[in-house]
C-alpha cells in the first residue's frame, strides 16, 4: 500500500522499551552515567489530562496584553488568527457558526450530517457572505415581478439586485435596492424596471480596481454598491459598503486570497465520500476534514489515497487518533493536519461502551513526540475551561476544535428551548453518534453504505441540554483574551513564541497537581 514506507525509514513502533546510555558530557571525568527505561511515548504525561497541570507563571514580557498575536497554523498552507476550530457536528456548525468562526479569525468545519447538497449550499453561502468583491452577485431579469424580487432578496438575504436584460444575459440592466420596493403590497405585480436605477444612471466601475479605489467611489459617490462591468456592460462583480468596511474593521477575519471567508467542510471515509468532497470543494471549502471515529485505520489510509487521486493537493485534516502510532501513521499517509482526541468530548460515549481512548493531553503529547512539527496538530474534545486550550497549545496542539464550549449559542444550529420549570433557556448539544444525530441524518443522506453502517452501529454519542449562552462572538473574545493572558504568564510576546519554548519540554513548565492542589485551583 501507498502509505507504508520503506523498509529503512520505517518508524520504530513506539512500544518499543526504550533503553538508551546517558552520558552526562562536560566534565572529566565523567560524574554519572545511568540508564533510563522509559516504555511511554510521552514520558510524564501517561493518564494526564488538562486538569492535572497547572503552568508556572514566567516573567512577564509585555506591557500590554491587547498586541498579543495568537496566529496558528492548521495546515501548512492555512494560518488562523484566533487557533479555534468549532466542531463539525449538526449542534454546532452550519453555515452561521462558520460565518461568525471565521469574522473572529478562526474557522468552522461544517458537518456532514446531511445530505451533499444541503452541505454544500452551506460552503457556498460562507463563501459568499463577505468579500472584497462578489465575483458573481445575486441577479434577476427584467421583467421580474416586485414581489418576486422581494422574495429572492429576503431568501438570500440581500438588501440589493442586480437587473439584468434578460435571464442568464449577464449584461446589467439596472439595480433595484430596497429603498427602491414600496412597501404596500398593491405594487407587488409590477415590474422591476419600473422601480430601478437603470446602468445609465448607476455609477459602475471597469473589473479591475483596488479595495483603496473601490472605497474611494463608494465614499465620493456616497453610495452603497459599486457593480463592475465591462465597456458591453457585461457584470463582473459588485462591491459593497458593507464589505469593503468589513475588510477594514475585521483585519483578522480568516480569508482566502480573494478576501472571502475561509470555512471547511467534513466527509467520511467511505460511500459517496469523494462525490462530497468534490461538490464541497467545488463550493468553495477551503480544506476538507475527514473525520471517522477511528483514524488510525486501513479505511483512513484507502480514503486519503483517494482523495489525492480525485482531488489533488486540497487540505486534508484527518482523524481522529490518540496515540503515538497513530500520529506517525497519519504523517505518513500525508495528512495535512492530525486531529488527536478519542472520547474526551462532553456527546461522547466511546469510553464508557468500548473502552477506547487516550487521556486528552496524553494524546496530544504523543502524537506532538511523534511528528514534532511536521504536521500541525489539532486537539479535539474534552475542553471545558479556557485555560484546557492553552495547555493543548503548549503540549503540541497547533489549533483547537470545541464543540460543546460553542453550543447552546445563537450560531449553532438548533432552537432555543425554554425549561418551563426553571424558565431557564437551553439548546441541544448531541455526539454525532446518538441515537438523535444519526437518526436525523438518515433522512438526508443518500447512502445505503452509510445508513447501513449507521444503523448497524450502537450508539457511541448522547444527547444534553446545555445554557443558552447569546452570540458565539462573546465567548471567542472571551477565549482570545484569556489566551492572550495565558502566553503572558508564560513570559512570551505571541502564541508562536511560547509554543517555541514550551512545546519541546512542557514539562519543565507546567506543575503536576496533587488531589488537594486541585482543590485549592478549581473549587470555588
Ligand atoms: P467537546 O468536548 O468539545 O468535544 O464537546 C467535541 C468533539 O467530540 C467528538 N464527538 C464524538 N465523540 N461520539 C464520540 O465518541 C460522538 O457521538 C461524538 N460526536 C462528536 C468530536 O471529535 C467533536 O469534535
Amino acid at each position: 500500500m501507498g502509505f507504508v514506507r520503506g523498509a529503512r525509514h520505517r518508524p520504530r513502533p513506539c512500544c518499543v522499551r526504550e533503553h538508551r546510555t546517558v552520558k552526562m558530557t562536560g566534565q572529566f571525568p565523567p560524574r554519572l552515567t545511568f540508564h533510563m527505561s522509559d516504555t511511554s511515548p510521552a514520558p510524564g504525561f501517561a493518564g494526564m489530562t488538562f486538569d492535572d497541570f497547572l503552568f508556572r507563571p514566567q516573567l512577564g514580557v509585555n506591557t500590554s496584553r491587547q498586541g498579543i498575536s495568537l496566529a496558528s497554523r492548521l495546515t501548512a498552507g492555512i494560518e488562523l488568527e484566533l487557533p479555534i476550530v468549532s466542531a463539525n457536528m449538526d449542534s454546532v456548525t452550519g453555515a452561521r457558526m462558520a460565518e461568525a468562526m471565521a469574522l473572529e479569525g478562526g474557522l468552522g468545519v461544517i458537518h456532514r450530517g446531511q445530505s451533499i447538497k444541503r452541505q454544500a449550499d452551506k460552503v457556498a453561502a460562507v463563501k459568499r457572505s463577505y468579500s472584497a468583491v462578489i465575483e458573481h452577485p445575486h441577479c434577476l431579469p427584467v421583467g421580474t415581478t416586485l414581489g418576486d424580487a422581494q422574495r429572492f432578496a429576503r431568501r438570500h438575504k440581500i438588501t440589493g439586485i442586480l437587473i439584468e436584460t434578460a435571464a442568464g444575459s449577464g449584461v446589467l440592466a439596472g439595480l433595484l435596492s430596497s429603498r427602491d420596493m414600496p412597501w404596500s403590497g398593491e405594487w407587488r405585480d409590477r415590474r422591476v424596471e419600473e422601480f430601478m436605477t437603470p446602468v445609465e444612471r448607476l455609477h459602475t466601475h471597469g473589473p479591475d480596481i483596488s479595495v483603496e479605489t473601490a472605497e474611494q467611489v463608494l465614499f465620493d459617490r456616497r453610495i452603497e454598491r459599486l457593480p463592475l462591468v465591462d465597456a458591453d456592460n457585461r457584470i463582473h462583480g459588485l462591491i459593497t459598503r458593507k464589505d469593503v468596511r468589513f475588510l477594514r474593521e475585521r483585519p483578522f477575519a480568516s480569508k482566502d486570497h480573494k478576501g472571502h471567508l475561509l470555512v471547511a467542510a467534513a466527509v467520511g471515509a467511505r460511500g459517496d465520500f469523494i462525490e462530497r468532497a468534490q461538490a464541497l470543494r467545488a463550493a468553495g471549502a477551503d480544506c476538507l476534514f475527514v473525520d471517522i471515529a477511528h483514524g488510525h485505520s486501513i479505511i483512513m489510509a484507502e480514503a486519503v489515497q483517494a482523495l489525492r487521486k480525485a482531488l489533488g493537493d486540497v487540505p486534508i485534516a484527518c482523524g481522529n487518533v490518540a496515540t503515538a502510532e497513530g500520529g506517525r501513521f497519519m504523517r505518513d499517509i500525508g495528512v495535512d493536519a492530525i486531529k488527536v482526541g478519542v472520547g474526551p468530548g462532553r456527546g461522547c460515549r466511546t469510553r464508557l461502551e468500548t473502552a477506547a481512548g487516550v487521556p486528552q493531553l496524553q494524546a496530544i503529547r504523543e502524537v506532538w513526540t511523534a511528528v514534532g512539527e511536521s504536521v500541525p496538530i489539532i486537539a479535539d474534545g474534552g475542553v471545558r475551561y479556557d485555560k484546557d486550550i492553552f495547555l493543548a497549545l503548549m503540549c503540541g496542539a497547533s489549533t483547537v476544535m470545541l464543540g460543546s464550549a460553542l453550543s447552546g449559542t445563537d450560531e449553532a444550529p438548533g432552537r432555543v428551548i425554554e425549561d418551563p420549570a426553571t424558565h431557564t433557556k437551553k439548546k441541544i448539544y448531541r455526539g454525532m453518534t446518538s441515537p438523535e444525530a444519526v437518526l436525523e441524518s438518515l433522512y438526508e443522506v443518500d447512502d445505503d453504505d452509510a445508513i447501513e453502517d449507521a444503523l448497524d452501529t450502537p450508539a457511541e454519542g448522547q444527547e444534553i441540554q446545555v445554557p443558552y449562552k447569546g452570540s458565539v462572538s462573546g465567548i471567542l473574545h472571551r477565549i482570545r483574551g484569556h489566551l492572550r493572558s495565558a502566553v503572558s504568564y508564560a513570559g512570551a510576546k505571541g502564541l508562536a513564541e511560547a509554543r517555541d519554548k514550551v512545546t519541546p519540554d512542557p514539562l519543565r513548565f507546567l506543575v503536576p497537581l496533587s488531589e488537594s492542589s486541585r482543590r485549592e485551583s478549581y473549587e470555588r
